[in-house]
């Protein structure tokens, strides 16, 4: 890009910054959660609600910090940027029934530390030292903090996959469904993200559309929350390529290629409470203001089983916001594909630090939200504030789209739209189902 162009990007980011202001963010209010309280039997009252609901924002936040220690666990197990040692390809088997890692997993821990000691320019090492200093923890003490950390994440994985099976056995669907959305109402928050939820929102989009549940052209401001960062390796995630957010791109796309709205003036705000996510979005805005496009590597692995639709997704994302690059070189049975986003696009994401089950940002004004993989790290009456919050972010008519199934105990202003599966492996065992909504 040259100065003048480079100029002109800067121009076209600072008007759209002076002529659209914040979003002022602040707590969830008494009169704005009654439904939720009365849902839920809650006694507090107004004086005893705005004391809980910064109690937990304080709590909900303070959750990040295992996230990142959840992260550091699947980047030890899978990770290739730092160790040619195999992959230990599921958490739950890195540790023995009497609760010692394996082998395998030890070996991957002790390549681990040995990397922390001289991460070199490798971002996700980098992240990890600071973060374990952070935390007080010395350079001796690594190995032993990441082995513990490892085998308290390898028995919780182990938990949930027995809390899944027990209620899969059961006979109550409706019990079984409930275990799947409130899951990690106890976990650390993670970032991770990955393509193929965006596939299944755009499936989703486009049926809602075909059935008239929306309207093309009505679109002007999208909310995404938890964009989230793709820094560890989980199923479809890798770390063979700087970090990466991926949502905001792919909605931003999906609006524009199912004709729900123009890209150019389209307003795309992303609501996140991780500092690493909003800071990593900042650098990104401010480096596409001086003209930098935005690479995004995209993995497909050929022994995923994907289905021809998620594939022709992940062969035609960024058409519209961008250009082919040139993709890293992967681990073996990868395919990738490279996009540039035009700094444009990149530049007119405006990120902002908000918990969304404790907090609103009033004048909003969203045609459409989003919100996947995030809402099933809370119990069901936070779900419920969350969805109070979303309803008042919303403009009428506009649509939120979810893919945790979320509590019947909503607001009154959101309508059920309906729940659709979208299948991303051949097999059918691996998709989302998501949840749309209708702001009355
Ligand atoms: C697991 S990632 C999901 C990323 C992406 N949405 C996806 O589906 O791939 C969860 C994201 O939600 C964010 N998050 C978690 N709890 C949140 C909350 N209460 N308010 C706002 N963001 C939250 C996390 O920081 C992270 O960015």
């Amino acid at each position: 890009m040259g100065n003048t162009q480079r100029f002109l990007a800067g121009v076209w980011v600072a008007c759209a910054v002076a002529c659209a202001a914040p979003p002022e963010v602040r707590f969830l209010s008494f009169a704005e959660v009654q439904d939720a309280l009365t849902a839920f039997n809650r006694t507090e009252d107004a004086a005893a609600w705005d004391a809980w609901v910064r109690t937990q924002d304080r709590d909900v936040r303070a959750r990040t910090d295992r996230g990142v220690e959840d992260s550091i666990s699947n980047l030890i197990l899978r990770g290739t940027s730092f160790t040619a040692l195999p992959r230990v390809e599921s958490a739950e088997s890195a540790t023995t029934s009497a609760g010692e890692l394996v082998g395998a997993a030890r070996a991957r821990v002790r390549a681990a530390a040995a990397a922390l000691a001289h991460p070199g320019t490798n971002e996700r090492l980098l992240f990890a030292c600071d973060f374990l200093s952070l935390r007080g923890v010395q350079p001796k003490e690594t190995e032993a903090f990441l082995a513990a950390n490892l085998v308290r994440f390898s028995q919780e994985q182990r938990g949930y996959q027995e809390k899944l099976s027990l209620a899969h056995k059961g006979s109550d669907p409706h019990e079984e469904r409930f275990i799947w959305s409130t899951l990690f109402d106890q976990r650390g928050l993670s970032v991770d993200t990955s393509l193929l939820p965006n596939y299944a929102l755009e499936d989703t989009l486009r049926a809602m559309l075909r059935k008239g549940a929306l309207a093309p052209d009505s679109v002007r401001s999208i909310a995404v929350i938890g964009p989230g960062l793709d820094f560890a390796d989980k199923r479809d995630g890798y770390d063979f390529y700087p970090l990466q957010t991926i949502q905001p791109f792919a909605v931003m796309e999906a609006v524009a290629r199912l004709g729900l709205g123009k890209l150019d003036g389209l307003r795309l705000v992303t609501l996140d409470l991780n500092p690493a996510v909003n800071a990593h979005l900042q650098r990104a805005a401010k480096q596409a203001r001086a003209g930098e496009s935005y690479v995004l590597q995209l993995p497909l692995n050929g022994a995923g089983d994907w289905t021809p639709q998620a594939v022709a997704y992940w062969e035609h994302f960024g058409e519209l916001i961008g250009s082919p690059a040139p993709s890293l070189a992967a681990p073996k049975g990868l395919s990738v594909r490279a996009v540039a986003i035009r700094p444009k696009y990149v530049a007119s994401i405006e990120p902002l630090n908000l918990d969304v089950v404790a907090q609103v940002a009033d004048g909003s004004g969203f045609d459409l939200v989003v919100a996947t993989n995030i809402l099933v790290y809370y119990d069901r009456f936070q779900q419920a504030l969350a969805m109070a919050a979303i309803a008042r972010m919303m403009n009428p008519g506009g649509a939120f789209l979810s893919n945790t199934v979320l509590p019947t105990q909503r607001p009154a202003a959101l309508e059920y739209l309906g729940r659709r599966n979208v299948s991303y492996s051949a097999s059918g065992s691996y998709g989302d189902d998501v949840v749309a909504y209708r702001r009355r």
